[in-house]
């Protein structure tokens, strides 16, 4: 999938070294589920890796690279409902000198006409911390609306944080785009 600045494509064995210097880092892991609470060992993560490949996984995980091929991090759809016709999406890049470059949004919008366009998914929601200003911005920048928010849904360095719901539907994605 060929974004303006990004591509994203399937995750590969050989990405598991770049994969695997971002998963210990807790100033990035605490912007995501609390899969990534306990420290992940590399045989856990081979296995998640081969797993992410399964062809009738709810969960589809992929990695986006610059168009000069560089890793940048992952993107997935989790939960796909092919029958409300919806997923939850999550991403992340990698390294913090790769963030604010545009990279994630241009991702998002990448994964996102994919998923209206191509899979005729029909709703993308997301949830994000109450502290994690960067992506609400990214994500607002790529057309999503704040739905509601689960108060003090998250517990982070010591305290709750609330968490925010935000979804876009594939007509305002696509008159947006269009
Ligand atoms: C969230 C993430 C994917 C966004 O990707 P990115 O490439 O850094 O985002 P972009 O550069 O496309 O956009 C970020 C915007 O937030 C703005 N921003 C940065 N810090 C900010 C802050 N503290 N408050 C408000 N806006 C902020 C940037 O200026 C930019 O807006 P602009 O283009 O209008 O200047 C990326 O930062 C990341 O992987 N973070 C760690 C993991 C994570 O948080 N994942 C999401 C979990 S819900």
């Amino acid at each position: 999938m060929e974004g303006k600045l990004v591509r994203i494509r399937a995750l590969e064995r050989k990405d598991l070294d770049s994969v695997m210097r971002w998963v210990n880092d807790p100033e990035i892991t605490k912007n995501l589920s609390s899969f990534f609470l306990y420290p992940v060992s590399k045989e856990q993560e081979e296995k998640w890796l081969e797993n992410i490949h399964n062809f009738d996984a709810t969960d589809k995980v992929f990695a986006f690279e610059t168009k000069e091929g560089v890793y940048l991090g992952n993107i997935g759809l989790h939960k796909i409902n092919w029958k409300n016709r919806n997923a939850e999406l999550g991403i992340v890049i990698g390294k913090k000198e790769d963030w604010d470059k545009g990279y994630g949004t241009d991702a998002v919008l990448t994964l996102l006409d994919f998923t209206f366009n191509r899979m005729n998914l029909h709703r993308i929601y997301l949830r994000v911390w109450d502290f994690n200003l960067r992506a609400i911005k990214s994500y607002e920048k790529c057309g999503f609306r704040k739905e509601g928010i689960l108060r003090e849904g998250h517990f982070e360095d010591g305290k709750y944080h609330d968490v925010i719901m935000m979804g876009i539907l594939k007509e305002e994605f696509n008159s947006k785009a269009g």
